[in-house]
This record gives C-alpha cells, sequence and structure tokens, in this order.
C-alpha cells in the first residue's frame, strides 16, 4: 500500500467512518467510465477530485462524475481570477500524480460541489491507480473539511443524437469490418433520433505503409462499399477526412492536453509497432488523437466500432473530459455502439479477422469459390470429442456459423460434436453458402455502382460540404474556448 493510501485509511479510520476499498484489475485503464463500469454503477456515483491553480494557491474541487466544472460559478466561489488544472510537477509538490487525486490526505483546501451529497454512496480514487474508495460523502466531509458550493452542470446528454464512425482505406472491406462497424452504421442510420457521419479515413491510412498511386482510388472503393452496404446519403453523411481539414486543427490542439507516455502505452499502438516496427511515425502515435477529433468535432456520442477500437475510444473521452474541465466546454464522451459481430475470428483460429494477416479474413467482394476456397483453408480438427473446441479453428468456424445461419444451427453442430461426430466439409460448403448469400446483393448493388461514378463522386461532394459545416462551428467553438480568437 503507497503511502497517500495509508494516509486516507488511517483518516478514514480515525474518524470512525464506514468506507470500503475496491481492488481493481491490474490491466483496467485509467478512465474513470471503465472503472464505474467495473462497479457496476453509472458516472453520477463517481466523484472526481482534481486540483487547480489560483493566484491564491491550490484547491481541490470535488464534482460528480456527471457533471462539469462550471468555471465561472467556481471561480464567484473562491473569490478568484485565474484557474487552471494543476500541473503534473505541480501535482508532485503535494506526492500527488495526475487522475490519482484521492479524497482527503493533503494540505489543500478542498470545495465540494452540492450535487455530490445527493448520493448516498459515491466511488473516488484512494492515491494508489488501481484502488477504489466507497462511501457516503455526508461522511466524508466531516473528515476532509469540504467548503460546500454549486460550480458544476449536469452533463448535456441530448448533445448526443449524433454518430460517426469511419474505415480506414487500407484495401477491401472484409467481414470482420461489415459485421463489426458497418451493420451498425446500417442499424443506427434508420433511427429518426440520430444524425449519422461515415467517413473513410484516409490521413489515419497514412500511418503504415501504402501506395500514393493507388490511395484515391482505394478510398472511393470504401465509398462503394458503404453504398453497395445499404449506407444512404440521404440518411446519412458519408464523406472523406481529409476533404474536412478541421479534423486535423482540431487533433493538433487536442494533443496539447495528451501526454505521450499515455499514448505510448496503448495496445493498439504497441501492436502497430510490432508490425511495423520500421515505420513508428508521430503519425502514428498521435493516431488515437485524431480519431478523437474525427469524433469530437461532430459532438458525436455514439460510435459504432469492433470492439478492437475501445481503448481508442477511451483516449477520446479522457480528451473530452480534459477540455471541458480545462477549457469549460461541453464535449461528449462518445461510447462504443456494440454489434454482434464486434470481435469477427481469423479463418485461421488464431487472433481477429485481420486486412493484415494473409488467410484470415474474407472480404464483401469474394465469390463463392473464392470463399469456399478460403474456408477450405481453415484448420479443424477431428471432429468429434467430449466438448466442442472454445477456441481456435473450429470454434472460429462454429462463431460463422452462429453469425450467418443462428444460434441453433451452431448448436446442433455442437451437439454433432459430441455424438456422431462433425464433418467438416458440410459445414465448410453450407456456411461458405450461407455467407455468400449475404453478401451476394451487395456485390450486385456494388456492380450498378461502378457504372455510375459521377454519382459516387457526387455522394462525396455533398458529403463533405455537409460535414464541413458541422466541424467548422466546433473547431471555431474550441478556439475561441482555448484563447484563439482574433476577430
Ligand atoms: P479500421 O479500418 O482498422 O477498422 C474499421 C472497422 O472495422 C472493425 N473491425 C472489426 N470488427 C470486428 N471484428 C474484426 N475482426 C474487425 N476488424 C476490424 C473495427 O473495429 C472498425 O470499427 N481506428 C478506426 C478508424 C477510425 C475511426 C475514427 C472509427 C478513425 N477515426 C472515428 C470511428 C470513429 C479503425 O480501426 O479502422
Amino acid at each position: 500500500m503507497n503511502n497517500l493510501m495509508t494516509k486516507v485509511k488511517d483518516q478514514l479510520d480515525q474518524a470512525g467512518i464506514k468506507y470500503e476499498f475496491t481492488k481493481l484489475p491490474d490491466d483496467i485503464s485509467m478512465d474513470v467510465d471503465v472503472h464505474m463500469k467495473f462497479h457496476g454503477k453509472d458516472m453520477s456515483h463517481a466523484m472526481t477530485n482534481m486540483v487547480f491553480k489560483t493566484e491564491k494557491g491550490f484547491i481541490v474541487a470535488q464534482r460528480r462524475g456527471d457533471t462539469q466544472i462550471d468555471s465561472k460559478e467556481l471561480k464567484k466561489l473562491l473569490a478568484v481570477q485565474r484557474l487552471s488544472l494543476a500541473t503534473k510537477e505541480e501535482l508532485e509538490q503535494f506526492g500527488l500524480e495526475p487522475g490519482i487525486v484521492p479524497p482527503l490526505g493533503y494540505e489543500i483546501p478542498i470545495y465540494m460541489d452540492n450535487k455530490v451529497l445527493e448520493k448516498d454512496v459515491i466511488y473516488t480514487g484512494t492515491g494508489d491507480r488501481l484502488f477504489t474508495v466507497k462511501l457516503n460523502p455526508n461522511d466524508l466531509i466531516k473528515v476532509n473539511q469540504a467548503t460546500l458550493g454549486d460550480f458544476t452542470n449536469l452533463e448535456d446528454v441530448q448533445s448526443g443524437g449524433r454518430v460517426l464512425s469511419g474505415i480506414r482505406a487500407t484495401g477491401r472491406l472484409h467481414l470482420g469490418n461489415y459485421l463489426g462497424a458497418v451493420k451498425g452504421f446500417l442499424q443506427l442510420q434508420e433511427n429518426p433520433n440520430y444524425q449519422n457521419f461515415y467517413m473513410v479515413v484516409d490521413l489515419h491510412t497514412l500511418t503504415t505503409p501504402y501506395d500514393k498511386d493507388t490511395l484515391r482510388e482505394s478510398v472511393r472503393n470504401i465509398i462503394i462499399d458503404y453504398l453497395a452496404c445499404g449506407l444512404d446519403p440521404t440518411k446519412s453523411t458519408i464523406f472523406i477526412q481529409s476533404m474536412i481539414p478541421e479534423h486535423i486543427e482540431l487533433a493538433y490542439l487536442f494533443s496539447t492536453v495528451m501526454f505521450v507516455a499515455r499514448m505510448q502505452h496503448l495496445p493498439t499502438f504497441k501492436e502497430k509497432v510490432k508490425q511495423h516496427p520500421e515505420n513508428v511515425t508521430m503519425a502514428l502515435l498521435n493516431y488515437p488523437v485524431l480519431m478523437a477529433a474525427d469524433i469530437l468535432i461532430y459532438k458525436a456520442s455514439l460510435v459504432p466500432v469492433g470492439i478492437d477500437q475501445e481503448p481508442h475510444l477511451e483516449v477520446a473521452r479522457e480528451i473530452a473530459r480534459k477540455m471541458n474541465d480545462q477549457y469549460g466546454l461541453n464535449l461528449p464522451h462518445p461510447q462504443r455502439f456494440a454489434t454482434r459481430g464486434e470481435y469477427v475470428p481469423s479463418l485461421l483460429g488464431e487472433g481477429k479477422m485481420s486486412k493484415s494477416i494473409e488467410g484470415s479474413y474474407i472480404n464483401l467482394t469474394d465469390d463463392l469459390e473464392t470463399i469456399k476456397e478460403k474456408l477450405a483453408k481453415a484448420p479443424t480438427d477431428a471432429g468429434k470429442g467430449a466438448k466442442a473446441p472454445t477456441e481456435g479453428g473450429v470454434a472460429s468456424l462454429l462463431e460463422f456459423v452462429e453469425l450467418f445461419q443462428g444460434l441453433e444451427k451452431r448448436k446442433d453442430y455442437e451437439k454433432q460434436y459430441t455424438t456422431d461426430g462433425l464433418r467438416y466439409k458440410e459445414l465448410k460448403e453450407e456456411l461458405a453458402q450461407a455467407i455468400f448469400n449475404e453478401l451476394k446483393p451487395i456485390q450486385e448493388k456494388r456492380r450498378k455502382l461502378e457504372q455510375d461514378l459521377q454519382y459516387v463522386d457526387q455522394v462525396i461532394e455533398e458529403g463533405a460540404l455537409q460535414a464541413r459545416k458541422v466541424a467548422s462551428e466546433t473547431l471555431n467553438e474550441i478556439k475561441k474556448a482555448m484563447g484563439i480568437n482574433y476577430d
């Protein structure tokens, strides 16, 4: 147990207060959203302790997780002119670290927002990255002597209503992209409560080696895939990322609140470093920051993506929180919209389906013969045993059966495995046909669109106009809040 945490514990014990310490999993991210999910509670039960610097010295503000600091109100309460978040170095003077400030145990005056007291129990930090303390806030103020005040606003959940997602132009779309992302796009596009934005992220495509001579064609091919799958430009804004240069400007502004070490430790970054050790560029490190700008420039609260993108969404939420706290903004905390196919396994039985692993994927443009050939190569076993495998090639095949032929069919096969034995040749034939049946109408629509490239280009042009209107508005608002306006 570290010193600070021991101090917190001692002070609570001395005051005779009821509290509970909970250990978080070792590999958990620093995101409060994720911690609250772990506790099975919503953000209104979280209490964040934030250290601010003013001209009169440092203070700690305690706010509920579903609220934002209203800096005007807080300044009024403190009777100060200047208010900024304490830097890492400043926190170190008090033995504190960014993001791990406990609710007591230091010599800094504390101010608690009244909304915290509306809850009987709250979860907050202990000074140790891996522990949370749960207690009654009314008990807490008896010990930490917090001054009460009203200095927060409830987060505007209504700023939701917008959905955004994107796919890189690294090759043709495969079943992973389709089931994990595009199916979600199609579902949300039909919901009149949402305004949908779907793009091809050509700038993110540049973060791994690419071919400049074919990029334009690849980008247009993904737009055609979107349309062929059923994205409808009268319902969704369909566009190309780099045609809205505001994304890049916002990414730079966002990069001012993110630390290099945080980005280097992301699992997605480490994976790319392993794949392309010769190409560890600044753009690769900045990938999630640009992605956060993509999302937040449209104030999107919902992002249909596969489960592999969760670490990037955590970064987007972290950026939103920091920008809101530091500059009094009201950016949403985007959540992932999950589909049934949020994790499509590789045909090879190890890891996920991915464009970068040959033999792992089926493209949306594959014909029946190609699908059969690819499935034929998927590894299997003797087809008989006490229990159907839960990992490896057979487990992947069963997952595909469930995704394309339904759960009943999967259960049938699992039963065969434990009784008469499973005949993979038949399973693969039927599965290939089921996959092709879903892809055939998409391929037919695609062929028509390929004959009408003028229409495709018109969609791209109009999409850019619509997207740019929203994006430039948000960018201006953020620049103003950051003090970058010279009108
Ligand atoms: P990309 O091109 O790597 O992946 C595109 C989408 O496909 C999903 N996906 C999968 N889903 C399930 N199982 C799989 N095997 C599988 N493989 C890929 C991904 O989760 C993703 O949804 N960083 C994004 C691109 C991006 C973006 C954004 C997305 C840039 N800016 C803003 C949303 C919002 C990506 O991974 O693309």
